[in-house]
């Protein structure tokens, strides 16, 4: 596989922007990547949409995957070490946070979160309705001297009729990252048009694969031209800042 990420080194990239900051390619620590050749060929998916550094990020969800810095290490070590080191592409991890109690426990116990840049946080909540104390949950993150960034926000069915969260979010320092799927609709059409509206409104600070499987690899490379023709009026103010994520 690495042999022929290499010959393909010249290959034009897809997206503009090589640094993917949402994904699940770990093996076997959440619902992505189940083992190692899985997770070599996804990244492989990955580098044919023109991605060169994916900072993955598992699920840290205590209820139904409790992963923690050691075990996401483990399964990173699992991965051939050729991986970082022949300069195609590079993967790191950080992690998704669900925004539960546990989160809360960590900052409390002072152990650093694992993070995608700098201070920043990737948090994720339930998609059946938000926590009510959702501001006191990104405020300690604040407190605590971190940037939550939170993911697919226009993946919440209960916010596409109150489209003001999407603002408030972002009034109280709450970046907002966009999975690339969403603007096609993949997830359905309210979903679709609430990306498009966080593109329109330039609330949008990184966008993400989230890739976990086969499936949004292909659409996202089957489907690159129109996502990148949605992405346009971010790209054209150079909004996005996937590309100060870049490592190498
Ligand atoms: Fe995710």
């Amino acid at each position: 596989m690495f042999g022929l990420l290499k010959s393909k080194s010249k290959q034009q990239s897809v997206f503009p922007f090589v640094v993917d900051m949402h994904s699940h390619l770990l093996p076997g620590v959440d619902d992505g990547s189940p083992d190692v050749e899985t997770s070599l060929s996804l990244i492989e998916s990955l580098y044919d949409c023109g991605f060169r550094e994916l900072i993955t990020t598992p699920h840290i969800y205590k209820d139904l995957y409790p992963n923690t810095r050691d075990t996401l290490s483990v399964a990173y070590q699992e991965l051939p070490k050729q991986l970082n080191a022949q300069g195609d592409i590079s993967l790191r991890f950080a992690a998704e946070y669900f925004l539960d109690e546990h989160v809360e426990e960590l900052i409390k116990s002072g152990q650093p979160l694992l993070t995608i840049y700098d201070n920043w946080v990737l948090t994720e909540i339930s998609f059946v309705q938000a926590p009510i104390d959702l501001d006191n949950r990104l405020f300690d993150l604040q407190v605590a001297g971190y940037k939550p960034i939170m993911a697919h926000p226009e993946r919440y069915a209960y916010w596409h009729q109150q489209k003001q969260s999407y603002h408030e979010l972002k009034e109280r320092g709450v970046m907002l990252q966009v999975n690339l799927l969403s603007l096609t609709g993949y997830y359905g059409r309210q979903v679709a048009e609430a990306a498009r509206y966080l593109v329109k409104e330039g609330l949008v600070d990184l966008v993400g694969t989230d890739c976990h499987h086969h499936r949004h690899a292909t659409t996202i490379w089957r489907e690159s031209g129109a996502i990148l023709k949605l992405l346009d009026p971010l790209l054209k103010k150079d909004r996005l800042l996937n590309m100060q994520l870049q490592k190498n």
